[in-house]
């Protein structure tokens, strides 16, 4: 038994895929590091979910999904931006002190062992590949919106999901062409996107430091013009009642606008690639995380200012929201926006998949074809398209809100280990060189964990249930094959034969 909990040694870890190791170049500064974080943050999160985060969510049947926090959505970024800044504290003491690649993951494995970093590495599958759904089925959204403005209309069956339409929209469900007795819908612009990005990744375009941030300077500058062109059109009446749900709308509304701000932990798997990484790692996660709570505050009050809350619903709610006040043009940049943003998303999450499983494999916690390359183009192709195919599949049967909250739900469960993981680590090896310590750790560590599952006990019951289930089926593969390949087992082996 335990080999479940055998944990690889920092040194391990330095020595094999750290600088020395790696072969990878140290390029990134801090304000490269910095627009990485805002290049993955801001996207489906700002653009999209707000809408149910303010609204909230009623089952067809009547029952109540979640209550909406109503404008009080400001102060869901808020709280939401401490959970993340104690989570972010704990990543950058990690990130600084093992700077290699593979992020929760191969935090997991140095510090809460074997199982716990295979459980992670399984679970960055719902922050990665299913966060991507969402993203798809957010740009499908703003992608339809922006057309429209064009006087194009998409049919409403060629670009909603079938279970979008069943939770979102059942009024449009007689709108749905029958096939063999069963409505049918298909997302259309959300294939087509993972289509592309997919082929992208395969032949091996990769986000250059240098596009990244002109995508970040178009991001910031289309969120700069909501709030400066919304600001003349906020009437103070809408913020009344601030909470129409209290504490458990506010709650609740944060639980699913936390995807908003998931990716500021992407910076991490960059930390092979960063100069100076002890301090550059810690300061570009901080003030990525600062900058992006600022700009949601005053989106979200805003968004939330300009029109009734109730009228934020939908895919698309900040050109809704123009849209509704009558700002035409303001309404197709902001959709413009949004579809540029949400590709750059896009790209650094499919981006990120593959090489976490690459970095399973390496260990023999995956078979070896999930690391093989393409022989021309150098790049993991058979995950990338694997990943591709599961994420196009997904943006057509899935339904954006329990997508949101299957990733969210994953990722603070990753957050929370990582919080945890800091903690093992100062007991297991405490006069390791910490070129970033946590102030006040026992403090910061373990409220940045609480923090995290006070947050997810808000998500609905239906997210832990699927949650429960995908832990569960995680831990049979690990049983079924990861503990008997893995690389760290078999070195240990060798190395103390049994007698
Ligand atoms: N935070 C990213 C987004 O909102 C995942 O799209």
């Amino acid at each position: 038994m335990s080999s479940i909990f055998q944990t690889k040694t920092v040194d391990e870890l330095l020595g094999v895929h750290g600088a020395a190791g790696s072969g990878m170049k140290r390029t990134l500064t801090t304000f490269d590091l910095v627009m990485l974080g805002i290049g993955a943050v801001i996207g489906a999160g700002i653009f999209s979910s707000i809408g149910t985060a303010a609204v909230g969510e009623v089952a067809p049947d009547g029952t109540v999904i979640r209550y909406g926090a109503g404008p009080a959505l400001t102060l869901s970024f808020v709280l939401l931006g401490a959970v993340c800044a104690l989570s972010g504290l704990c990543y950058a003491e990690l990130t600084a002190m093992i700077p290699v690649s593979g992020s929760a993951y191969t935090y997991a494995y140095a510090t809460l062992g074997e199982l716990v970093a295979w459980i992670i590495g399984w679970d960055l599958i719902l922050e990665y590949a299913v966060g991507n759904v969402a993203v798809a089925i957010a740009w499908s959204g703003y992608f339809a919106s922006f057309l429209r403005f064009f006087g194009i209309e998409i049919p409403f069956w060629l670009c909603h999901s079938y279970r979008d339409v069943a939770f979102s929209y059942p009024e449009h469900m007689d709108k749905l062409p029958i096939v063999f007795g069963h409505h049918i819908a298909i997302n259309v612009p959300a294939i087509a996107i993972v289509g592309l990005i997919t082929w992208l990744l395969v032949i091996g375009v990769k986000e250059s430091a240098q596009v990244n941030n002109v995508m970040v300077v178009l991001k910031l500058s289309v969120l700069a013009l909501f709030i400066g062109v919304g600001f003349f059109y906020i009437k103070p009446e809408n913020w009344v009642p601030f909470a129409p749900n209290g504490w458990r709308g506010v709650m609740n509304g944060a639980a699913i606008v936390f995807f908003a701000y998931i990716g500021f932990d992407a910076i991490s798997t960059a930390a092979e690639e960063a100069k100076d990484p002890q301090r550059s790692m810690p300061r570009g996660i901080l003030w990525s995380l600062a900058i992006c709570t600022i700009i949601y505050v005053i989106v979200g009050a805003v968004a939330t200012g300009i029109v009734p809350y109730a009228q934020l619903k939908g895919s698309d709610p900040l050109a809704r929201a123009f849209e509704l006040a009558g700002i035409g043009w303001g309404q197709v940049i902001i959709s413009f926006g949004a579809i540029v943003s949400m590709s750059a998303v896009l790209l650094v999450f499919q981006y990120g998949q593959p090489r976490i499983f690459y970095s399973m494999s390496r260990d023999g916690l995956l078979p070896p074809f999930f690391r093989q390359l393409h022989p021309k183009y150098q790049t993991p192709h058979i995950t990338t398209i694997v990943t591709g195919l599961l994420v196009a599949l997904g943006s057509t049967i899935l339904d954006d809100d329990e997508t949101y909250d299957l990733t969210n739900i994953g990722t603070l469960f990753a957050f929370l280990i990582v919080c945890l993981g800091v903690l093992a680590l100062r007991l297991k090896d405490p006069q390791r060189h910490r070129p970033f310590r946590v102030p006040f750790v026992w403090v910061v560590a373990p409220l940045g964990a609480a923090g995290c599952l006070y947050t997810m006990y808000y998500l609905p019951t239906a997210a832990w249930e699927r949650f429960g289930i995908w832990l569960l089926i995680g831990t049979a593969l690990y049983f079924a094959y990861g503990r008997r390949h893995s690389n760290l087992s078999a070195e240990r082996d060798r190395a103390n034969p049994a007698p």
